[in-house]
């Protein structure tokens, strides 16, 4: 390993707490035979520390160094208190950025499931591989989408709000709906005489994830409002990734079949299966 700027050699500090302190992560202190436990890490705290500024960021979507957000950076107390080089990690402003979007709109159950977390098994590998690969991939001039489709409880939502977290570490623009609140909220809207602002963030946001498509109320309205949303965004090449309980017939019924149409044309269909794992968490 390339050891730029870190002392190893061995001293008496002047804390007394060991002769060969070297480094600190995380609030351990790794002395200079353990040095191999923290190799990779001090490998990416002296990247990052030359790659994350400005005009040399690439976003964290496109971050090969360190793709969680953790960024190493100098600790000058630590380093003056020890005698030694130390090292700390944080996380990075992009991580910041996103973990506070991603909680603007998905609910709190849902703020700490990601793709890590998704247990894969028969039912749902295809859909977890299609998933990942997708949110990897993702960029700025994506226009697939997906429908998550299958029977309550199976993943849908977990892995939706997995792909929105990964686009927004991207820095690109998404929006995470849920249908039947959508509708409620337009509902408030129109009367107090104003325009829903997911609504229209959904419009024109670079993906949006609608999760529960079908499940709204069926109303005239609330029929055209899809319609005008995934028409607008059929238009503009824009990507949405959809779940849905719904098969493509009865959602045919529920948003109508023009709506269901450029829905086929623009997403791929992923289906989900197997038992609820609600229910296998009781
Ligand atoms: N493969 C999995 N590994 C770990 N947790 C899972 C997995 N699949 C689902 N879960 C968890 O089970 C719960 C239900 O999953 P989720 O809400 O994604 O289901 P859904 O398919 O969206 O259901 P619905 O159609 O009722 O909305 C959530 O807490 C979710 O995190
Ligand atoms: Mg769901």
């Amino acid at each position: 390993m390339e050891n730029k700027g870190v002392n190893t050699s061995s001293r008496t500090t002047s804390t007394g707490l060991t002769d060969d302190l070297v480094i600190l992560f995380g609030g351990r202190i790794y002395p200079q035979s353990k040095l191999d436990l923290v190799a990779n890490d001090i490998d990416i705290a002296i990247k990052t520390m030359k790659l994350c500024k400005e005009g040399v960021c690439v976003g964290l979507g496109s971050c090969k160094v360190n793709p969680n957000g953790l960024q190493g950076y100098y600790d000058e107390e630590a380093s003056s208190m020890y005698g030694y080089p130390c090292f700390r990690f944080k996380r990075c402003q992009y991580w910041h950025i996103a973990q506070q979007q991603q909680k603007e709109t998905v609910k709190p159950r849902y703020h700490e499931r990601t793709f890590d977390n998704f247990e894969v098994t028969a039912d749902n590998r295809k859909a977890y591989e299609v998933c990942k690969k997708y949110a990897e991939n993702f960029h700025r001039m994506t226009h697939r989408g997906m429908i998550l489709l299958g029977p309550p409880g199976t993943g849908k939502t977990h892995l939706a709000v997995s792909i929105h977290r990964e686009v927004l570490k991207k820095g690109i623009a998404s929006v995470f709906v849920n249908m039947p609140n959508l509708v409620n909220e337009m509902l408030q809207g129109f009367k107090a005489g104003e325009v829903s602002a997911t609504y229209q963030a959904a419009l024109e946001k670079h993906l949006v994830v609608i999760d529960d498509l079908g499940a709204e109320r069926l109303r005239d309205w609330v029929q055209e409002a899809i319609y005008r949303l995934i028409n607008e965004r059929y238009e503009k090449m824009l990507p949405l990734v959809v779940t849905t309980n719904c098969g493509i017939k009865e959602l045919e019924t529920r948003i109508g079949g023009p709506a269901v149409d450029r829905l086929a044309e623009m997403c791929e269909i992923v289906p989900l299966e197997g038992k609820s794992w609600r229910r296998r968490r009781v």
